[in-house]
């Protein structure tokens, strides 16, 4: 199993060995999980800039990435970024404007974008406001092209994907039964998901979701704990069980709480 050298080392909880492409580092609390995804962030920052001259992230949406963007936005953290390499995108976006109290855009700008000196031109958000989704999905991906300089039949490689995890075992915006579940060719697409508060969004497809050289789940919380059972244990094949990056790392971080009913994650 290959695993970062920026997952060794300074994890306050225990790394744990799980399939042969992914680990599960459980953290003792929000605190514990925000400051270890941190300093995750900034290593793999540091080696995508030394290596590739750039770091490509994309950010995750919903609430539990608050805590770490926050901690990346301090100054102990943030100085240890090259801002001025690095690029922003989104995993998801709900179709709202990017001041709604909704948008995970507003959600990273009000906690990280605006308190670091990242060049704005540097951020890509998708665009939420527009009417028309289809064309608004299908301008990220363009977007995506040019920036990473794939061609037709290439796909962006990400040094590094944030997701979150639904109790429903949804990430980003792929929802249990949807269509886009499917998706192999597109990058992006618009999904109407009847189960969300906002149904109407934007969301990254499993192809560039498992292009990436890494992702790192950020999970929070007991109401999450029988979700990362069921997704961890393949008991039922979840949308977020079906990230598996083909050429990356697989990272699951987890506070105790979350990672409590896993056979070895509960463990004390
Ligand atoms: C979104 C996110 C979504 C989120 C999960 C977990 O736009 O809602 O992309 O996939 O990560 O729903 O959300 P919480 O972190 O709020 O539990």
């Amino acid at each position: 199993m290959q695993r970062s050298n920026a997952s060794a080392g300074w994890t306050r909880g225990y790394d744990l060995i799980m399939a042969s492409d992914a680990t599960l580092t459980v953290c003792a609390d929000p605190a514990a999980l925000a400051e270890t995804a941190a300093n995750l962030i900034i290593d793999v920052a540091t080696e995508a800039v030394r290596e590739r001259g750039r770091f490509m992230l994309c950010l995750a949406g919903g609430e539990t990435p608050r805590a770490t963007y926050a901690r990346l936005a301090l100054p102990a953290f943030s100085e240890r970024v090259r801002w001025d390499r690095t690029w922003a995108f989104f995993g998801d976006e709900r179709v709202v404007p990017p001041d709604h109290s909704e948008s995970n855009y507003r959600m990273a700008h009000e906690t990280l974008l605006s308190r670091v000196p990242i060049p704005p031109a540097q951020i890509l958000r998708m665009r939420g406001e527009d009417a028309d989704a289809e064309g608004a999905a299908a301008a990220y991906a363009a977007a995506l092209a040019e920036v990473f300089g794939t061609r037709r039949s290439e796909l962006p490689r990400f040094d590094l994907v944030l997701l979150g995890l639904g109790v429903d075992g949804h990430t980003a915006s792929l929802f249990p039964g949807s269509p886009v579940l499917r998706e192999v060719f597109r990058t992006v697409a618009a999904v109407h998901v009847t189960a969300a508060q906002i149904p109407q969004r934007l969301t990254l497809t499993f192809p560039v979701l498992n292009a990436a050289a890494r992702v790192i789940f950020l999970v929070a919380g007991a109401e999450k704990a029988k979700v990362v059972k069921a997704v961890l244990s393949d008991q039922a094949m979840l949308p977020a069980a079906l990230v598996r990056p083909i050429d990356g790392e697989l990272i699951w971080l987890a506070d105790r709480a979350a990672a409590a009913l896993h056979p070895i994650g509960g463990a004390r």
